[in-house]
């Protein structure tokens, strides 16, 4: 199958997935459902879960199978988005070419569509690990990405270093752990649910390290030279905290430089691993190029 034609295959079973999986807007009490729905279906790219059942089929595990946890990875990106827009946070409009979900539903509402995400999250994998018992790790990897050893951290340097100068040290802490960690994560659960062994396992959290760090420069150079249509959300919005991206450390063209060195890395490690790569090395080289 041609690489666009598998990725279109991964994100539609992913929506199904999520269409399933989330209650539905008729439900009370119906502004939280709404509110959820309302952010999970703006029209993101999905390549989280798309990382998560690429990987779990590499190693021949059945993409089925991982669908709740593609999900559940989708979900919890999403609360991280509806919380990274509040007002006590980056304060953005739009959001996937939207309205934000604060700005719709208000602060209170948006809080809680996030926490309830993150929540019905780690239930839905919960009840499916009951049945597949390599859930119960891959429930934990994607804990880890999206906690205080991940995400959360990432999302707390960013906050505490608004407006100073860091060190590339602490740049790259947030990039790894705000972005990075979750995108590992994605890879990691994957492999695990896939079945992959250990040493499989740990060049898959390479690879997710790589392609994480590379995916949030990228996300650091669109902020500057992107438009509102294309990535869906305000440009320079990353302005008013300038001094956390990887642009105003390093500048465009070395910051452009060193997502593709990420990038390459990744590749090369995929060369390496057991089981098929195809894709993953097609998704790889997809996402360098990405310019949403
Ligand atoms: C945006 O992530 C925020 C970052 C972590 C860089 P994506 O670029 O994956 O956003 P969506 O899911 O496609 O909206
Ligand atoms: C946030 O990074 C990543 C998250 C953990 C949500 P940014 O604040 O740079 O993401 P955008 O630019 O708003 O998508
Ligand atoms: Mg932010
Ligand atoms: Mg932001
Ligand atoms: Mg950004």
């Amino acid at each position: 199958m041609e690489f666009l034609e598998k990725l279109k295959e991964y994100i539609d079973i992913t929506d199904k997935g999520l269409d399933r999986y989330l209650p539905k807007e008729d439900v009370y009490p119906e502004i939280l459902h709404k509110a959820m729905r309302y952010s999970v279906f703006a029209g993101g790219k999905r390549i989280r879960p798309v990382m998560l059942l690429a990987s779990c089929e590499a190693f021949g595990g059945n993409a089925d199978r991982a669908v709740p946890f593609a999900c559940a990875m989708e979900m919890i990106h999403t609360y991280s988005l509806i919380h990274d827009d509040l007002p006590a946070m980056d304060n953005d409009d739009y959001r996937r070419g939207r309205l934000t979900n604060h700005k719709v539903y208000g602060e209170a509402m948006a809080i809680l569509a996030g926490d309830g995400l993150l929540s019905w999250a780690f239930e839905l994998m919960a009840k499916e690990s009951v049945k597949n018992p390599l859930g119960i790790r891959a429930m934990a990897e994607i804990a880890e990405g999206a906690g205080i050893n991940g995400m959360v951290r990432g999302q707390v340097s960013d906050v505490i270093n608004e407006n100073k100068e860091i060190d590339e040290d602490t740049l790259k802490f947030i990039h790894n752990n705000k972005t990075g960690a979750m995108i590992k994560a994605s890879f990691a659960a994957g492999a695990v649910l896939g079945g992959a062994g250990e040493e499989d396992v740990n060049k898959l959290i390479a690879v997710g390290e790589n392609i994480g760090l590379g995916f949030q420069i990228q996300d650091d150079i669109l902020d500057v030279t992107g438009t509102f249509e294309t990535l869906g959300k305000p440009i320079n919005s990353d302005e008013k905290n300038h001094k956390t991206t990887f642009v105003s450390v390093y500048g465009l063209e070395r910051s452009g430089q060193m997502a593709e060195n990420a990038f390459k890395k990744a590749e090369n490690i995929l060369k390496e691993i057991s089981g098929n790569s195809d894709f993953l090395i097609g998704l790889t080289k997809y996402i360098s190029k990405r310019e949403c």
